[in-house]
């Protein structure tokens, strides 16, 4: 791939400036790690053809092969406190699956809190990494986003072929990475004029779009597993769960991993 995402994107795209490609990188969240650090501005996005240290949450690395997947980043540098952005990660995933359905002609799910899915396979995920000054103020936020576009069963690594697909497995329109990169520029852009203002439509619709809803969970933490049923999702985007006794909690992504009870989902 080149850097044809342009002919996809207006002329007056107001991030379109701000657009680099990368035909490899180590990371995109990394790189825009890098240059927030130097003063880049809001709406900064990388996009890269293959990553050769791609990684998600808990440090776990995702598969980022040269020609088949879109990886991008987008740097954010929201005029608020961290705790008016406990939706963030949520927004996105909206955002990315209106610009799946633009782009590849279907609409993903959203696993909780971060996963794109569809007929329970994960086809991309998102992380969202936040900087802080020496203050203690939200310096940025990056929002990373990576889709398995052109992948073949056979082509994923043994590990994750269960449970990984790609666009071009269910999609009825060809995929060209391109058009489904500069859907997702433009769908983060829209995100982002109404991330502060919107946010309870962004929890609405994400609360439609997450398959992980009505599910029986397992809740991992460390070595603890519980079983519950997932209920809602919360104003701060956390999920609530109610266990066997009765009792609901209301857990954040980043204290569990959440499984279906018979399977990925
Ligand atoms: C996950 O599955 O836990 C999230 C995966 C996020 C991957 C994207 S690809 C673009 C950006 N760069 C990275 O290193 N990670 C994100």
């Amino acid at each position: 791939m080149s850097q044809g995402l342009f002919p996809f994107l207006s002329k007056d795209f107001p991030w379109r400036d701000r657009i680099s490609w990368y035909d490899s990188i180590d990371s995109t969240n990394d790189e825009a790690k890098r240059l927030a650090r130097t003063g880049a501005p809001h709406g900064t996005v990388l996009v890269a053809g293959h990553q050769t240290g791609g990684h998600g949450r808990r440090g776990r690395s995702f598969h980022s092969p040269e020609g088949a997947g879109i990886y991008l980043s987008v740097l954010l540098r929201p005029q608020c406190p961290v705790q008016q952005l406990m939706h963030l990660t949520c927004a996105a995933a909206v955002a990315m699956c209106d610009a799946v359905e633009d782009s590849a002609g279907f609409r993903p799910g959203i696993k909780w809190t971060n996963d794109l899915v569809y007929r329970g396979r994960k086809l991309g995920g998102i992380l969202t990494e936040l900087g802080f000054r020496p203050d203690g103020a939200l310096d940025f936020a990056i929002v990373g986003i990576g889709i398995n576009c052109l992948q073949r069963p056979e082509d994923f690594p043994p590990e994750i072929r269960d449970m990984a697909g790609s666009l071009a497995q269910f999609s009825p329109i060809p995929i060209h990475p391109e058009k489904i990169a500069a859907a997702m520029a433009r769908h983060l852009w829209n995100m982002d004029c109404r991330l502060l203002s919107h946010k309870e439509d962004f929890l609405n619709r994400y609360r439609q779009d997450c398959v992980t809803l009505g599910q029986d969970v397992v809740l991992l933490r460390g070595d603890t597993r519980r079983y519950g049923q997932a209920l809602d999702i919360d104003s701060e985007g956390a999920l609530v769960v109610r266990f066997g006794q009765g009792n609901t909690e209301h857990v954040s992504s980043g204290e569990v991993s959440v499984r279906g009870m018979y399977g990925y989902l």
